[in-house]
């Protein structure tokens, strides 16, 4: 079964920051939109994020009025699953969670033409596993988006044991039409930027927990001293922290190495509900004028 020549409709699940990143991207890009979660409110709320992060770039001259007017046009809400029938290919970015992503995919393949590609914008699960969960794993592949999806020049792409050339090489020309640029990884826990990346975010909750440093201290140490252009706490919450935590449990179970033990005090914040940014609390609390340390 090959899979349609051209893409021209997307279907994305998940209504979240990387949601709303992935369908304003797709949007600029040309591609019919249509945009899903299990809270309908997600899905109005992103419209208005899109709206309002269309509005900033065209604001710098770097996105035409026109072309704005043009890609808000092409997003529509689909409450429902069964709304991706005729999709081209559908992008999942649900929660970082191995269950929730397999539900999903199982439903999708039920709803789908069998000749629509399916990818997921997983951070760190396995694409082999996941791709299981449908009866078209060769056309399953990982595109793993960058945040804020429309500013992050990357996106990783991440073929499971079952993904045709086809697949890599469709979905490539689809990353190279959004104006990004793709990195081959392979198909192991994290793949490249969040094994190398999340461990460091890890080892800075644990300078925090040990009491090496303060919130400030360490986001200052780490943008003064390592020329990072956010703190590691800052980009932890920017990050999300439940995300932080998901994607250290999968890299702690999947590589068996303590040296990936999520640290205790990321766990915590994680059950308090400070989740960062988009909780409105997390190292720092968001609710004031100016960013607050919360430790
Ligand atoms: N945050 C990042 O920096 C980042 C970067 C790259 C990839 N990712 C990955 O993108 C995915 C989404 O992350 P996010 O930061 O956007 O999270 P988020 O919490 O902002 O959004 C997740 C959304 O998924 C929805 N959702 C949960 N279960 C669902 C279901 N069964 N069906 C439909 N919608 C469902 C939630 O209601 C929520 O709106 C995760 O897999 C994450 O690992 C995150």
């Amino acid at each position: 079964m090959s899979i349609p020549n051209e893409i021209k409709t997307i279907g994305i699940v998940g209504a979240g920051q990387m949601g709303n990143g992935i369908a304003h991207v797709c949007a600029v890009a040309g591609y019919d939109v249509l945009l899903n979660d299990q809270d309908p409110t997600r899905i109005d709320a992103a419209l208005g994020i899109i709206e309002r992060n269309m509005a900033r770039q065209a604001a710098k001259g770097a996105l035409a009025d026109r072309d704005m007017k043009d890609a808000l046009g092409r997003i529509a809400k689909a409450p429902r699953l069964a709304d991706f029938a005729a999709c081209d290919l559908a992008i999942e970015s649900a929660a970082e969670d191995e269950s929730v992503k397999r539900k999903i995919f199982a439903d999708l393949n039920g709803i789908m033409r069998t000749e629509a590609m399916l990818a997921t914008n997983t951070s760190s699960i396995s694409i082999t596993r996941l791709a299981a969960a449908t009866e078209r794993p060769d056309r399953f592949i990982g595109l793993h988006f960058m945040n804020p999806a429309p500013l992050m020049k990357l996106v990783e792409l991440i073929r499971g044991l079952a993904t045709s050339q086809e697949t890599y090489e469709t979905a490539l020309r689809f990353v190279e039409s959004l104006g990004k640029t793709a990195a081959n990884a392979e198909d192991f826990p994290a793949f490249i930027v969040n094994r190398v990346l999340i461990p460091m975010i890890n080892e800075a909750v644990y300078t925090l927990y040990e009491g090496v440093g303060s919130v400030e201290a360490i986001d200052k140490a780490m943008r003064l001293g390592a020329n990072h252009p956010m703190g590691p706490l800052e980009l932890a919450d920017f990050i999300g922290l439940d995300t932080c935590l998901a994607i250290m449990q999968v890299l702690n179970e999947g590589l068996a190495d303590t040296k990936y033990r999520p640290c205790p005090l990321l766990v915590k914040y994680v059950e308090a509900g400070w989740l960062g940014k988009k909780s409105q609390r997390g190292f720092y609390d968001y609710r004031g004028d100016k960013p607050m340390p919360t430790r």
